[in-house]
């Protein structure tokens, strides 16, 4: 297996060579990463040659129409789904509160939905307004409030045969832990429940294989991974055949469209085709010109890009280990992505963030809208936060090591 070669990968994106981006070591990547070349010129291409209504019978909006269903069709085939599987929304949240409405039909008075406490608002307000909606109870599996992860035990003895629903996230973006999701599945199957997955935390870190996982529902965002800012939902068919359409009446016989409220940007829908175009680039740099399908690509390059930043995180634990700081989530790599958050009992997460600055070092202080989480661990000023240190595959060492100096320098100097 090669070992990811982390200059070519840093030539991948633009923002490297610019004075800031080769200055900062930018470790905020949860929020949303840098995006990738492929996809800025594919979006410049598109708003410079044909930013034109498409699919009409001229060649400019030709070339739009067939621009966008690159991007749909290249999304579907990094996922090995079908791209009339994939509804485009403009974010993530956007789709699950879509999802939650679409989901109205399965509602009657007395049904449940379980919302686990570890994720992302995102994941959960939507229910919860759907329950208030319709009559239904919203159930919350708790985290544990000491080290914030989920139990499967506990959601088993909240599923009945009143469930509808189960919605989880993959991977917490506070805490990192990775959840069992195929294990998740097994006990909502028991109850002919639903699932429905939050993979934004989760894509950047580790490509989802839906191949895999046993899911109803899958969202993540794609501003996370590399490229413009937009949701990704795909739905399983017979899933969303039970669901009310919520586009308009005349697209509901196309199934792409049927939780398509109104659609992204049109050029930012083409400019998806360039996150299949940096997998390509990096899988034919790491492994030669194999003719494997894209999902395979960008799962083997998902694994040389994981083992990169585990390296890094292992490290940034190891050296956060001897810090009086606490660590919201495992204190090791095992079963983790490398998201980690910690709190000083005697510096404010701000004045933490506000101090690395000085270490050349971005990253972030808050509750990153994992609200109900972090209330469960015990956090108290919630604008403050956590401080959350967030790598991606192109994140150096050098860059982990400045931000270890940095906090050893503001957590035992201060
Ligand atoms: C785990 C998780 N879920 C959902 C979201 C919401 O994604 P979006 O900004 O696309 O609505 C985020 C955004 O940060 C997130 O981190």
């Amino acid at each position: 297996m090669p070992q990811l070669d982390l200059n070519f990968v840093r030539n991948q994106f633009p923002v490297f060579s610019t004075d800031l981006g080769q200055k900062i070591g930018f470790l905020d990547n949860a929020g949303g990463s840098y995006v990738t070349g492929a996809v800025i010129d594919r979006l410049t291409d598109f708003y410079t040659n044909y930013k034109v209504q498409p699919y009409g019978a001229n060649p400019l909006s030709n070339k739009a129409g067939e621009a966008m269903d690159l991007g749909r069709h290249t999304i579907a085939a990094l996922l090995n789904v079908p791209p009339d599987r994939v509804t485009l929304g403009a974010s993530s949240t956007q789709c699950f509160n879509t999802l939650a409405q679409a989901c109205a039909p399965l509602f009657q008075k007395g049904r449940e939905v379980i919302v686990s406490e570890q994720d992302h608002e995102s994941n959960i307000g939507g229910w919860e307004r759907l329950c208030q909606q319709q009559g239904g109870t919203l159930k919350i599996w708790k985290a544990n409030s000491e080290t914030g992860e989920l139990d499967v035990a506990d959601l088993e003895k909240l599923l009945s045969p009143k469930t509808v629903l189960v919605a989880v996230t993959h991977s917490s973006n506070i805490i990192g832990t990775l959840n069992p999701i195929n294990e998740i599945a097994q006990r909502v199957r028991q109850v002919n429940a639903r699932l429905v997955v939050d993979g934004v935390s989760y894509a950047p870190h580790c490509w989802p294989n839906l191949d895999e996982l046993d899911v109803d529902a899958y969202v993540f965002s794609t501003y996370k991974t590399y490229g413009t800012h937009q949701g990704v939902m795909v739905v399983r068919e017979d899933f969303l055949d039970e669901l009310t359409p919520q586009c308009h009446f005349f697209n509901v016989p196309y199934s792409a469209k049927r939780l398509d409220t109104a659609g992204p940007d049109h050029a930012a829908i083409a400019a998806l085709a360039g996150i299949g175009d940096y997998f390509e680039t990096l899988y034919h740099h790491h492994f030669g010109a194999d003719k494997v399908p894209l999902h395979v690509k960008a799962r083997a390059m998902a694994t040389l890009m994981n083992q990169h930043e585990m390296k890094l995180c292992t490290y940034l634990l190891e050296n956060l280990a001897n810090l009086p700081v606490r660590i919201f989530g495992r204190p090791g790599p095992e079963q983790r992505e490398a998201n980690i958050a910690l709190s000083s009992p005697k510096i404010s997460s701000k004045a933490l963030a506000d101090g690395l600055v000085d270490y050349t070092v971005a990253a972030k202080n808050g509750h990153f809208y994992a609200y109900r989480l972090l209330r469960a661990m015990g956090v108290e000023d919630m604008n403050d936060g956590v401080l959350r240190i967030s790598l991606s595959h192109y994140t150096t060492q050098d860059e982990v090591e400045r931000c270890v100096a940095g906090l050893r320098a503001l957590l035992t100097e201060s």
